[in-house]
């Protein structure tokens, strides 16, 4: 019974895992284990061999069986430590530095401006910037021979010989959004459509691509003197002024009659611009009363609705408003600038906790 003892109780403490644990236990104390097999010899014993015996094993059982449970319980123990040594994590290390990355001032104003003319009413609308000539130019009343196709300065994609697909083109302005808008939703319709447009042009208020946001809207009763409102409330809102005055001055597009081009007052003092006080006007957009035309290649009928529309810069209002010089640098990624002139990601604008904190 020594013997017994000394080779498993050796076995449980070389015992490397559970698995070979139990397999010690099934050898040592399972129902054809060694020690049962022992028992089963009580029965050929005398009677007074048997009381000395039986205790005797049945000690040693338990004696197994506890030694079992406590190396299992060292077992577990063991792979716990090796778990939270390998899972260490040093809680005093700083944190990242903030702002790894910033918002653009072109997302930033975007943002702001889509806020703004959210609680104005007008959703968000996209289109393609590969977009048919036809939506860019035909359908806003610009054919083939106008002269604002060819100051377009158009980007046309490349066809192949033999390829009679419709021509396309690198969208010139978000205008064509107008007639996608109207394709879809029919009226009435109130959006404004952000986004990138293309031209080949390139100084320091020029770069080949920009961004322009569109607004429409196309009702039974909608006059110029909604669309001056509503430009009034956003340049208010956008430029976070009490008052603002706006210059309507009579121009000339195609996709619009009439059409004003609109000027903000202001004032540059020593190269510093502020607006809706001084002297001087600036040009910020151009709008009008949708054309008859334009209203029916988005396929509503212009005898029964009308409507106004616009098209503004986004990278020239952000210009003004955060007071960047030169345009080229908006496309540039140059990481100092960015970190200069960008928002931190998580200052989400809305009208009522400020546009840009
Ligand atoms: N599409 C014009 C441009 O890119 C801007 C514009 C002017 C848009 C008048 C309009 C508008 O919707 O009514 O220069």
């Amino acid at each position: 019974m020594d013997d017994l003892k000394a080779k498993y109780l050796g076995q449980i403490a070389d015992a490397g895992d559970e698995n070979a644990l139990e397999a010690i236990r099934v050898a040592a104390v399972g129902k054809k284990g060694e020690v049962a097999l022992k028992m089963r010899e009580l029965g050929k014993m005398t009677p007074e061999e048997r009381q000395v015996a039986g205790p005797a094993l049945n000690a040693l059982k338990d004696e197994i069986n506890s030694a079992l449970s406590a190396k299992k319980a060292a077992l577990a123990d063991a792979a716990l430590d090796e778990r939270l040594r390998t899972e260490w994590l040093d809680v005093t290390l700083p944190t990242r530095a903030r702002r790894q990355g910033s918002i653009h001032p072109v997302s930033q104003a975007t943002e702001e401006l889509t806020a703004i003319f959210a609680e104005l009413g007008f959703s968000v609308a996209e289109g393609p910037r590969i977009e048919t000539d036809w939506h860019n130019f035909d359908a806003l009343n610009i054919p083939g021979h106008h002269p604002a196709r060819a100051e377009m300065d158009t980007f046309y994609m490349h066809r192949a010989e033999g390829d009679n697909r419709p021509p396309h083109v690198l969208r010139t302005h978000t205008s064509p959004v107008q007639i996608r808008s109207m394709e879809k939703q029919g009226a009435p319709i109130r959006v404004i459509c952000p986004g990138g447009v293309y031209r080949a042009d390139y100084d320091q208020t020029h770069t080949p691509m920009f961004h322009q946001v569109e607004g429409l809207a196309i009702d039974k009763d909608i006059s110029m003197a909604n669309l001056k409102w509503v430009l009034e409330e956003f340049v208010k809102a956008f430029f976070e002024v009490d008052d603002v005055e706006l210059r309507f001055r009579a121009s000339h597009f195609p996709f619009t009659e009439p059409s004003a081009e609109v000027d903000i007052r202001c004032s540059w003092d020593n190269g510093q611009l502020k607006i809706g006080e001084g002297d001087d006007w600036m040009e910020i957009l151009g709008s009008g009363m949708v054309h008859p035309k334009v209203i029916a290649a988005g396929g509503i009928d212009p005898e029964v609705y009308q409507g106004f529309a616009f098209g503004i810069g986004i990278d020239r209002l952000a210009m003004l408003k955060y007071g960047i010089p030169d345009l080229r640098a908006f496309f540039d990624s140059d990481l100092r600038w960015l970190r200069h002139y960008g928002f931190a990601a998580l200052d989400m604008p809305n009208l009522h906790g400020g546009l840009s904190r």
